[in-house]
């Protein structure tokens, strides 16, 4: 029986990391470890001569975005076999956007650890993630950072274009104009029956760049994707063949040793975040870039995304920020030709998967549209990227999407009306009586990590009706909470601290005022330090949600979200040793 082949060492002459369950020295182990998979009828060489590479699918019914992944689990499959390897797909648990309670974002973290616990614990040499809505990317990642594997990413794609009566209707975007629809443009039941399935209309995630969108370019830019993949249509056959090839690159990078630890540098990071600029990429990018940052180990902060996303352009021509969709960016060329734009202002020479550098890969990328994708010249916005915001309002941080926003609303001065929860807020906000106008500061409490939980998409509160009457589209507004990436608005949010852990958030009255000085970087509380101290004596913090399960070690170990609401004892990696046998 042969105990050992050249295949079955990568290039720096190491055993593969599966060999110490296949063929270990106590052939006891390795008969359990082998025989039990033997059910499914492998030959005896699956076991001693190849990559074993696992797939971890994050497909759920629940999660309609990654409904198709089932299928294309086989693609990746079929790659992993013509290459050598051995694959076997396992299921993580899968978070859709859509429907979970209190929000998908509260499970981010658990999804990580169910993703960095299987990874360990199973004889793989390499992972292949397959992902698509919002948080089944920086779940899958991060855990998979924590492990540091091999590890390339497949994003599921995106749905086709909506269309609703000739409209090009966006996932999400169109929603939050539902309410303007209804009150000033004669919409009707029907027709809000008509369009959901317009919005729908094949597999895939959102197809505006929302924040599943945005994910699948972030992991393109860092490298951890073939060249292209983001864009492509969860439909269009060469998604197929963009799973098929990432299942055949997958084996070579086992081979070489190319673990997420070589791609993931400081330089990669950096990539991510002026590329995210250039996209008009979602504010949610921020908390979940920064978890993965701190996971793999390289510093970053989050002024980091103001400084290094100023100066860049916005080169693409997307809902929310612009008027189109993924389908067309993947017609016009897609996140290659972005970065090929922007190589001069890239670190070029950042590693990607395939072994080569993310400028060599792109360096032929052309554009088909210009309409979609702008010349470097010709921008949609001289400066993209994420305002950072700091002042006594928010100590470690807050943020806002100038490119979301409304110009003359950058900087403003507005008395503020407080909602205490998110309850509060739909309660009141419709009520005739309520005191607010157009320069008012609509502030929400309490939908931050801790106080939500899970820090829910509602900072894009909508505007009251009696405004949108009188034709107001858009108000300054503050939160803890994030927004939607699909969603637009001068909306400042992750104001951190958060107001349920005591943050200076949690002392705004009605009727104070507030500065928003966006080019300044500024955000502030016009009430005095004495007053602020006589209002944190009589603060009191909010009732847990619960004394028991996820959400109590959730709530108990969340980190703030200017660090990535990762879970204080996650961050970081423990690598891919495990010093015990089974049994
Ligand atoms: Fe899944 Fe938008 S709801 S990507
Ligand atoms: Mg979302």
């Amino acid at each position: 029986m042969a105990k050992d082949s050249d295949e079955k060492k990568n290039a720096s002459g190491k055993p593969l990391r599966s060999e110490d369950w296949f063929t270990p020295e106590d052939e006891i182990q390795g008969f359990i470890h082998r025989s039990w998979l033997r059910n499914k009828g492998y030959p005896d060489d699956y076991f001693r001569k190849r990559p074993v590479i696992g797939i971890c699918n994050t497909w759920s019914e629940l999660t309609p975005c990654n409904g198709h992944l089932r299928e294309f689990a086989e693609y990746v499959k079929r790659g992993i076999l013509e290459a050598g390897g051995v694959p076997f797909e396992f299921p993580v648990t899968s978070m859709g956007e859509t429907l979970m309670r209190p929000t998908a974002m509260l499970f981010r973290n658990l999804a990580s650890m169910d993703t960095e616990e299987t990874i360990r614990a199973n004889p793989l040499d390499g992972v292949v993630l397959l992902t698509g809505c919002d948080k089944t990317t920086p779940s899958t990642v991060m855990g998979a950072c924590s492990v540091d594997l091999p590890t390339i990413v497949v994003p599921g794609g995106p749905m086709l274009n909506g269309k609703y009566k000739g409209e090009r209707i966006g996932s999400g975007t169109f929603l939050w104009s539902l309410k303007d629809r209804f009150k000033n443009q004669g919409f009707t039941e029907e027709d809000q029956i008509e369009a959901e399935i317009c919005s729908a209309r094949s597999a895939g995630h959102c197809m505006t760049m929302g924040t599943a969108s945005t994910m699948a370019c972030m992991v393109e830019s860092l490298g951890l994707t073939l060249p292209g993949a983001a864009a492509i249509p969860a439909v269009d056959a060469r998604k197929r063949t963009l799973a098929q090839l990432s299942g055949r690159r997958i084996v070579g990078m086992v081979r070489e040793d190319l673990r997420l630890s070589k791609i993931l540098t400081r330089e990669a990071f950096e990539n991510a975040i002026k590329l995210n600029a250039a996209i008009g990429g979602s504010t949610n990018f921020i908390i979940h870039l920064t978890a993965i940052a701190n996971r793999i180990g390289v510093k970053l902060e989050l002024k980091d995304f103001d400084t290094l996303g100023r100066n860049i352009p916005l080169l693409v021509n997307l809902m929310p920020s612009g008027k189109f969709l993924m389908e067309d960016f993947f017609d016009a060329g897609g996140l290659p030709v972005v970065i090929n734009q922007l190589r001069d202002q890239l670190h070029a020479d950042a590693l990607t998967v395939n072994g080569n550098p993310l400028g060599e890969n792109n360096q032929h990328a052309e554009c088909y549209n210009r309409e979609v994708i702008a010349p470097l010249e010709e921008p949609f916005l001289e400066n993209a990227g994420i305002a950072v915001l700091y002042g006594n309002l928010c100590k470690d941080g807050a943020v806002i999407k100038p490119s979301a926003a409304t110009p003359k609303l950058m900087t403003h001065k507005g008395r503020a009306v407080v909602f205490e929860t998110i309850e509060e807020y739909h309660a009141r906000v419709d009520d005739p009586d309520l005191e607010i106008d157009e320069n008012s500061i609509m502030v929400l409490k309490g939908v931050g990590p801790v106080g939500y939980p899970g820090m829910a998409e509602v900072g894009n509160m909508d505007l009251p009706v009696k405004l949108l009457k009188k034709g107001v589209t858009d108000m300054v507004r503050i939160s803890d909470g994030r927004m939607s990436g699909t969603a637009y608005g001068t909306v400042v949010l992750h104001v951190s601290p958060e107001s349920s852990i005591g943050g200076v958030l949690g002392l705004v009255e009605t009727g104070d005022t507030i500065v928003l000085d966006v080019p300044n970087r500024t955000l502030h509380l016009e009430v005095d330090d004495a007053e602020l101290e006589k209002r944190r004596q009589a603060w009191k913090p909010p009732k847990p949600h619960t004394d028991r399960g996820y959400v109590k070690l959730y709530t108990s170990t969340v980190q703030q979200a200017h660090l990535g609401a990762d879970l204080d004892f996650l961050v970081g990696k423990s690598g891919d040793k495990v010093n015990r046998e089974s049994h």
